[in-house]
């Protein structure tokens, strides 16, 4: 059986692997528990899985209702983006 030390190190990792996030504006949303409640369905998920850059797509989806958007954004964890993504 692996020493206790090992287990609690290995949990912070995992659980980070399960985040969900959106690049918009060179920073990194974490999304993970909105998606459930995301009035426009799933359609979120493809943008956290391929990790591209959602900027455009989230303007233009969202044309009619950015400053709502844009003020669900800021309550979600930000985090600057460590490399330039492709779009
Ligand atoms: C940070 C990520 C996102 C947030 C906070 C967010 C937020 C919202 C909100 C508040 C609405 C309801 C208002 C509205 O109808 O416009 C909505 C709807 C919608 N969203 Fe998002 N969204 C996100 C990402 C995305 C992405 C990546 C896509 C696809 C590119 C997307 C596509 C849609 C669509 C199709 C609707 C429904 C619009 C309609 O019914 O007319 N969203 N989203």
């Amino acid at each position: 059986m692996a020493p206790q030390h090992e287990v609690i190190e290995a949990l912070p990792e995992k659980e980070s692997s399960e985040r969900k996030e959106i690049y918009y504006e060179g920073e990194l949303y974490d999304v993970t528990d909105w998606i459930p409640k995301h009035p426009g369905g799933n359609i979120i998920l493809y943008y956290t899985d391929t990790a591209e850059d959602s900027t455009l797509p989230i303007q233009q989806f969202h044309h009619r209702s950015i400053k709502q958007v844009l003020a669900r954004m800021k309550t979600f964890k930000k985090s600057p983006a460590p490399i330039s993504r492709k779009s």
